[in-house]
């Protein structure tokens, strides 16, 4: 059967109109990737697989909620939709919003969001405006001037952002043929926690599909669900997760607690780690999507998780080539050489 995105593959999970023709990129049905190389590096005996949702259209897994709150706002005759973002929600709402035809307006922290991400709200045409506050700040604003005006929120905020991202779950519990032992994901806003949590606990009452540990990961430098205040001045390289007063937060800490599981921080160092390890088996993935694999490897060693036996899947948030300058700022540059065969030849040979 030809794919046609989430919302007509679950329309009967979701909180939708069932009349209502989909605003859709064909986003979902992302790749859940067998990873064994990474399970044996981390003892061995168990099951590990990457849902590898930076391959949807604009590259994130925001495109899943994306597409219902796009499709909600053209129903509903909504002109313009708004955002705060820290990269990939803005790429995301102006792709589906040129797709729905309406007015895209993006608040992004001035300096600090990727450039692929940039790129990406520029690209689509969205209207940009940077401030030099924090994520947060301009969180604050667009849901007062949503609520001023009939300008749609499209921020995880949006109900049926949250509708849309249920989906991730409902496609491991089909690939997998039931729910995972132990799901890991970043934490930033905490919509997508929320969202995975709501997904699987109405996959199992529906189809006994069962329930997953969740490990939500926190940036030690945004870590408020972990240190149980406010960030003011939230920093970490993984800069999609510089959040410092999560919206969804207590929805976050509420799924991590009642599916048995917890939610920690770790430092940009086992980050970056995370993502060499991920790219070492053929995965790149921007920084915020390896917190999961450092959260996981972190309890492995520490011995506060034990995997035998159990099937394990990381969620990864977004492709590496939204954040290229990541990679290039902090590796060697590539060798110069003269244009000389022999000499080419010769530089290779040594090396083998
Ligand atoms: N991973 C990536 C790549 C993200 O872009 C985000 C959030 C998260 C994880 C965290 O997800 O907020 O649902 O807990 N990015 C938002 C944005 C904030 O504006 O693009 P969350």
């Amino acid at each position: 059967m030809t794919y046609r995105g989430i919302i007509h593959r679950y329309r009967n999970y979701l909180d939708l109109p069932t009349e209502i023709e989909p605003v859709t990129l064909l986003e979902g049905d992302t790749p859940l990737i067998p990873v064994p190389e990474l399970a044996a590096r981390l003892g061995g005996g168990f099951e590990l697989f990457v849902k590898f949702d930076g391959m949807n259209p604009t590259g994130s897994f925001k495109d899943r909620g994306m597409t219902a709150a796009l499709t909600m706002a053209k129903a509903r005759g909504k002109k313009t939709v708004i955002c705060a973002s820290t990269g990939n929600t803005s790429a995301s709402a102006a792709a589906y919003a040129n797709r729905a035809g309406l007015r895209a307006i993006v608040m992004i922290p001035d300096g600090k969001v990727a450039v692929g991400k940039l790129a990406g709200a520029i690209a689509y045409g969205a209207e940009i405006i940077q401030i030099p506050g924090s994520f947060d700040d301009a969180l604050s604003f667009v849901v007062e001037i949503s609520q001023k005006s009939d300008i749609e929120l499209v921020n995880s905020l949006n109900p049926y952002r949250i509708e849309g991202q249920k989906s991730g779950a409902f496609e491991i519990c089909d690939a997998l043929g039931s729910a995972p032992d132990l799901l890991c994901l970043p934490v930033g806003n905490a919509g997508n926690i929320t969202s995975y949590w709501a997904g699987f606990r109405q996959y199992n009452d529906v189809n006994g599909s069962g329930l997953p540990e969740i490990l939500g990961v926190q940036a030690a430098g945004a870590a408020p669900l972990v240190l149980g205040h406010v960030v003011d001045q939230p920093e970490t390289v993984a800069t999609a997760l510089r959040i410092g007063n999560p919206a969804r937060g207590e929805q976050a800490l509420a799924a991590a607690e009642e599916s048995g599981g917890k939610i920690i921080a770790v430092s940009d160092d086992e980050i970056l780690a995370a993502q060499k390890m991920l790219t070492s088996v053929g995965i790149w993935v921007e920084p915020a999507s390896a917190a999961g694999l450092a959260g996981f490897k972190a309890q492995v060693e520490a011995g506060t998780i034990n995997p035998a036996g159990k099937r394990v899947v990381l969620i990864c948030t977004g492709h590496g080539m939204k954040d290229p300058d990541i990679i290039t700022k902090n590796s060697p540059a590539p060798i110069r050489m003269p244009v000389n065969f022999d000499q080419i030849y010769q530089f290779i040979m040594k090396g083998l």
